[in-house]
């Protein structure tokens, strides 16, 4: 019975981390289509931020959950160490998206719009490999 509880807060965290993964890329799009309003770029980094510190929260009890079901309950395999990369990737990018929004509320110019839209995609990739290696577990 524990276990489902514990799968189920680690998949409502994980939904949540991942959205707040998903959008924040976006903020940075839209902070680009802005140029030349600094009211309106400084209401969506002011968002940026408040979605960023979210998503650390989310990712804390994501990771809780996750170590729980790792340790307590026994999960193993080679799934949960490429799983695991792609989450440390997907982490990575989260704290990169973090760091050009701090970077463009200073000031700083963004990437292209067309390199920010291709930017975007890349956590859907990360996120469906992680999703399909916990599922199917391959190996
Ligand atoms: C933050 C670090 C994470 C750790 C340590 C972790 C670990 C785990 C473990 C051990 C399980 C149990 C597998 C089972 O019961 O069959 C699990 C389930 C799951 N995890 Fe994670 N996970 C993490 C992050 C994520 C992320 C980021 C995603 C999505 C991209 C994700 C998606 C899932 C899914 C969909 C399940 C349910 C699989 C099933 O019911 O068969 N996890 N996780």
């Amino acid at each position: 019975m524990a276990y489902f509880w514990v799968k189920s807060l680690h998949l409502l965290f994980v939904v949540a981390w991942l959205a707040s993964v998903f959008y924040l890329p976006r903020i940075l799009l839209n902070i680009n289509e802005c140029a030349g309003q600094p009211t309106v770029q400084e209401r969506l980094v002011l968002m940026g931020k408040r979605l960023y510190r979210f998503g650390h929260v989310m990712f804390g009890f994501a990771f809780i959950f996750g170590v729980t079901l790792w340790l307590h309950f026994g999960m193993k395999g080679g799934w949960l160490h490429a799983k695991l990369l792609l989450v440390a990737l997907l982490f990575a990018y989260f704290i990169a998206t973090g760091v050009m929004l701090k970077k463009s509320a200073v000031g700083d110019k963004l990437m292209s719009t067309t390199a920010l839209r291709w930017y975007n995609e890349l956590p859907i990739l990360l996120a469906l490999g992680a999703i399909y290696l916990v599922i199917a577990k391959p190996f």
